[in-house]
């Protein structure tokens, strides 16, 4: 029996970065990166790493010594033997993933212009193409992050084993009927959305922070945190509120700080039962990754000194 099994996807990150590249004000979102259509860029740095919620977040547990497996699916490709050797390489279990020939591995084109922000390109392939029908999943935890089918599915099949389930939805989820939803989240026991998410799922305007994380610290039953980037968080427990702030550092990237915070959070949690100590570990690996490129290389393992800097409570 595995102590975690994470479900998600797996996707081959590129990151492009260029101090040539420029945006322009104006268009649907106020910035927008903008080039030469027909011409060839050349570009100053070029990284690629494994990424996607389901194997970051894998590689979280492993780091912290318990027993973990990823069940997803990549394709029959190079960039699926790359993510499968990255998560033996921190110990994750492989013997859940699912290669298929349908469709290429996920992937992310990072496009970063520097000191500004990122746009990304984001091809979802392989990962949608995960089937959890008939095959056994042992373990004391799930840990759901974005999936775009079977969440309802996994969180039945969990429930009815009495494996316990940390869930941090995506868009998919998160556009489900509400009570159906509701109905859903009921069987789980933590739950971790950025603020934005938290405004989707309780259908309060983003603006109405209290009242966002207070509706849905009334309904749900389990522990509840409501991430806020690098304004911190809030969070509850069924009895007290919590109110934190950030362990802070230089940003080199901020992919996979979500995952990081999440899984970071889930498997202090398991390990200890001790919240206070979930939102110290969680935010400490939070702020690793961001010192570093890429979703999986600033997470820390159990003696690592980030978790020593306190985090302070708001
Ligand atoms: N700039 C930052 N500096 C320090 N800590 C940060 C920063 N951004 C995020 N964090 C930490 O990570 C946690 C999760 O961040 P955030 O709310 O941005 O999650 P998210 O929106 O789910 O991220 P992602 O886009 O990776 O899914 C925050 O609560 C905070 O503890
Ligand atoms: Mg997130």
């Amino acid at each position: 029996m595995f102590d975690v099994i994470t479900f998600g996807s797996a996707t081959w990150d590129i990151f492009i970065r260029d101090n040539d590249l420029s945006f322009v004000i104006g268009g649907k979102t106020g910035k927008e990166v903008c080039f030469p259509l027909g011409s060839k860029i050349d570009v100053d740095e070029i990284r690629f790493f494994s990424g996607g919620g389901g194997t970051n977040t894998a590689t979280t547990f492993a780091k912290q010594g318990l027993k973990t497996a990823y069940c997803g699916a990549v394709g029959n490709d190079l960039a699926g033997e790359s993510i499968i050797k990255d998560l033996k390489r921190v110990g994750v279990n492989t013997s859940l993933i699912q290669k298929v020939s349908k469709k290429p591995t996920n992937h992310s084109l990072i496009l970063s212009i520097p000191n500004q922000d990122r746009t990304i390109f984001s091809y979802k392939g392989a990962s949608n193409l995960v089937s959890f029908k008939n095959i056994n999943l042992s373990a004391k935890y799930f840990y759901l992050s974005p999936l775009s089918k079977s969440f309802e599915y996994l969180v039945n099949y969990a429930w009815k084993r009495g494996i316990k389930v940390a869930v941090n939805m995506g868009q998919s989820q998160l556009n489900l009927p509400k009570k159906k939803l509701e109905k859903i989240l009921s069987k789980t026991n933590i739950l971790i959305l950025n603020k934005e998410e938290s405004s989707l799922l309780s259908g309060i305007p983003y603006e109405k922070e209290e009242e966002i994380f207070n509706y849905i610290s009334n309904f749900y039953s389990g522990i509840f945190v409501m991430t806020k980037g690098s304004k911190g968080l809030l969070a509850f427990d069924g009895k007290r509120k919590y109110k934190c702030g950030i362990l802070k550092s230089k940003v080199v990237d901020r992919t996979g700080a979500g995952d990081s915070f999440a899984a970071g959070f889930v498997s202090e949690y398991i390990i200890s039962g001790d919240i206070l100590k979930a939102i110290q570990f969680g935010s400490a690996n939070a702020t690793s990754c961001l010192t570093k490129w890429g979703a999986k290389n600033g997470i820390i393992n159990r003696n690592d000194e980030y978790r020593k800097i306190k985090i302070q409570m708001l």
